[in-house]
C-alpha cells in the first residue's frame, strides 16, 4: 500500500522537536514492512540542499500564496523517498520553520501550510507524476487542512489518518484567511475548523479525519479532559470512536551507547566503563571540572513553558546550593528570557552550572551519554523522547507525571527502597519543590550503588523500539483504507 506521510520536519532535512524524529523512524520502520510510505514535507532551503536525486514532480500553478514545485527524492542516507513542496514562502524559511529570527511567527504560515496541503491533495488526486496514496498519514496542524480538502474535492478513494503530536501547536489563523486557502463558508462554523472565531488547522484534521491517533495512551486519555485538551477536549470526545493511541518508538540505531559515532567511548548493560569517559568528556566539553564524583544533572529540550523551564529556573539554585558537589548541564534553545535566565543561572554557580544555548546534535548525544541524570518536567508531554534517549545511556530521568512519561518510566518513589523495575524518578504538579524534591531523591540513591546501578539496569534495557507502534500503524492503515479501497494490503 502507498502511504503519503505530511509533516513539517524530519530528521536529517529539518528539526526543531520530536516529530522530527518520529517521522523518519516511522517511514523507515514502515518501508521495511514492505510499506511503500513517502514524506512529504516542505522545501524548506535546508531540506532541498541535502536530499538526493531531486526530480520534478509537477507544477501546481494555483496553491495559496502563489505557485509551487513538487520535487521528489530521497532522504539522504536513508531508504526512504521524499516530496517537497518548493515555494517562494517555504524558501524564505532559513533558520526556523515557523517563526523569524526575533521569534515572531512568520506572518504567511496559513498560506505556506495551506499551500502543502492543497499540493498533497493533489497528489491524491492524480494532478502530479505521482501514483496517489492509499491513505494521507497527516501530523500535527501543519497538515491539518487536508483531510478538510479531500471532503470538498470528495476525493473518496484516500483514507485519513491524523496524528497529534502536540495539541498546544494549533494553527489558528483569522477567518478572513479562508477565501484564500480554498475553504468555503460550509465548513467554517463551530462545527467544521472555526475554534473561538479563528480558524484552526488543528481543528481541521480532528474534525475531519478518519480517524485520529495520538502518541502514547495516557495522552489519549488526558486529551478529553478540560485540563490538557487545550479547547479540542470537547471535539475530541465527540470523536472518540475515531481516536487511537500508538506510542512513538525509539530510533535505536541513532540511540545506542554501544555504537554510537557521536560519544566518546561506547558502552553497555554489561560493561558501563566506556561511560565514566563520555562522562568525562561532557564536562571537558562544558568546561565543567572533570570531577568524576560528581552527580550531573542535565537538561537537554526546548526551553519553554511546556517543559517547565520557568519551574526548572526556581528549583535549580537551591538544588546546586544543597548538594556542593553536585554538576548542572543544560542545552537547549527556546523562549528568549528563559534563555537568559539559565545563562544567569550559570555565570551565579562558575565551575558548578554550564549552559549551551543553541540546537546542536552532537552536544545531545554527549549529553545523555555521560549525564548521571536528566532532568525533564514537562506541563503535558504527548510522549516524550528525550527521557527515553537519556534511558539508553543509564542516565536516570527526573520526569514529570503526565503523558508519555507514564506510560514509559517507572518511577522510584520519594521514599524507600525503589521497586525492582524502577527506571526514573517521577514528580507531580508544577511547584519548584516538587522538582526539588525529587532531584533529592535522584541524588540519594544516587549515592547508593546498590539502588542506582539497578535503575540504570532497567533504564537501559527497557524496549521501546518502533516494531510494535509500526504494527499498529500498519493496521490503522490497512483498517482506514478498507473504507476506502479494497485489497491493499
Ligand atoms: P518535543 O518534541 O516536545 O520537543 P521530545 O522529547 O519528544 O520533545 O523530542 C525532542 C527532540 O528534540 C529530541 O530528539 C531531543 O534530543 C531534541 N532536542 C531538543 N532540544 C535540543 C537541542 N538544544 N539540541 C539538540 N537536540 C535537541
Ligand atoms: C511533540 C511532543 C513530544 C513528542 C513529539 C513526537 O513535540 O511534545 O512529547 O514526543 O511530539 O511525537
Amino acid at each position: 500500500a502507498r502511504i503519503l506521510i505530511v509533516c513539517s520536519e524530519a530528521v536529517p532535512l529539518v528539526k526543531t522537536g520530536g516529530l522530527a524524529d518520529v517521522i523518519t523512524s516511522l517511514a523507515r520502520t514502515l518501508r521495511r514492512r514492505g510499506i511503500d510510505a513517502t514524506v512529504m514535507m516542505p522545501g524548506y532551503p535546508a531540506a532541498l540542499e541535502q536530499a538526493r536525486n531531486l526530480e520534478e514532480a509537477g507544477l501546481l500553478a494555483d496553491l495559496p500564496g502563489g505557485p509551487g514545485r513538487l520535487l521528489h527524492g530521497m532522504m539522504p542516507d536513508q531508504d526512504i523517498p521524499v516530496l517537497l513542496l518548493r515555494t517562494a514562502g517555504f524558501e524564505r524559511r532559513i533558520s526556523n520553520p515557523y517563526v523569524d529570527e526575533r521569534g515572531e511567527e512568520f506572518p504567511d504560515n496559513a498560506s505556506c501550510f495551506g499551500a502543502l496541503a492543497h499540493a498533497a491533495v493533489a497528489v491524491c488526486r492524480g494532478q502530479t507524476s505521482l501514483a496517489p496514496p492509499h491513505v494521507v498519514h497527516a501530523n500535527d496542524w501543519h497538515a491539518g487542512l487536508i483531510p478538510a480538502l479531500l471532503r470538498l474535492h470528495r476525493v473518496a478513494d484516500v483514507g485519513t489518518l491524523f496524528t497529534i503530536h502536540n495539541l498546544a501547536f494549533q494553527g489558528n489563523f483569522p477567518v478572513d484567511c479562508a477565501a484564500g486557502l480554498g475553504i468555503p463558508q460550509q465548513m467554517l462554523g463551530p462545527d467544521g475548523m472555526e475554534f473561538w472565531g479563528k480558524l484552526s488547522f488543528l481543528k481541521a484534521g480532528i474534525r475531519y479525519a478518519d480517524r485520529i491517533s495520538t502518541v502514547s495512551d495516557t495522552y489519549a486519555a488526558e486529551i478529553l479532559t478540560p485540563r490538557f485538551g487545550h479547547g479540542m477536549d470537547g471535539l475530541l470526545n465527540e470523536r472518540r470512536n475515531a481516536l487511537l493511541a500508538i506510542r512513538n518508538g525509539v530510533d535505536t540505531e541513532a540511540w545506542n551507547p554501544a555504537g554510537d559515532a557521536l560519544i566518546a567511548r561506547s558502552f553497555t548493560l554489561s560493561d558501563l566503563r566506556g561511560k565514566s569517559s563520555c562522562k568525562r568528556e561532557l564536562q571537558t566539553l562544558f568546561e565543567l571540572p572533570p570531577d568524576p564524583f560528581a552527580p550531573i544533572l542535565a537538561m537537554g529540550s526546548r526551553i519553554t513553558h511546556q517543559k517547565m523551564a520557568d519551574v526548572a529556573l526556581a528549583s535549580l539554585p537551591a538544588v546546586l546550593q544543597r548538594y556542593p558537589r553536585a554538576q548542572l548541564i543544560v542545552l537547549g534553545r527556546g523562549d528568549r528570557t528563559y534563555e537568559q535566565d539559565f545563562v544567569r543561572l550559570a555565570q551565579d554557580f562558575p565551575e558548578r552550572a554550564a549552559v549551551h544555548i543553541g540546537y546542536d546534535e552532537m552536544r545531545a548525544h554527549a549529553l545523555h551519554a555521560g549525564a548521571d541524570m536528566l532532568l525533564h518536567g514537562s506541563r503535558f508531554e504527548p510522549f516524550g523522547l528525550t527521557p527515553l534517549y537519556s534511558m539508553h545511556y543509564g542516565t536516570i530521568p527526573i520526569a514529570s507525571r503526565v503523558g508519555g512519561i507514564v506510560d514509559t518510566v517507572v518511577d522510584a518513589g520519594l521514599s524507600g527502597l525503589p521497586p525492582q523495575d524502577a527506571s526514573g524518578i517521577l514528580f507531580d504538579g508544577e511547584a519548584a519543590d516538587g522538582m526539588t524534591a525529587a532531584v533529592s531523591r535522584a541524588f540519594a540513591l544516587y549515592e547508593n550503588p546498590a539502588e542506582w546501578h539497578p535503575m540504570q539496569c532497567n533504564a537501559m534495557s527497557a524496549d521501546f523500539s518502533w516494531s510494535q507502534p509500526a504494527e499498529k500503524y500498519i493496521a490503522a492503515y490497512r483498517d482506514i483504507a478498507a473504507h476506502a479501497v479494497k485489497e491493499l494490503f
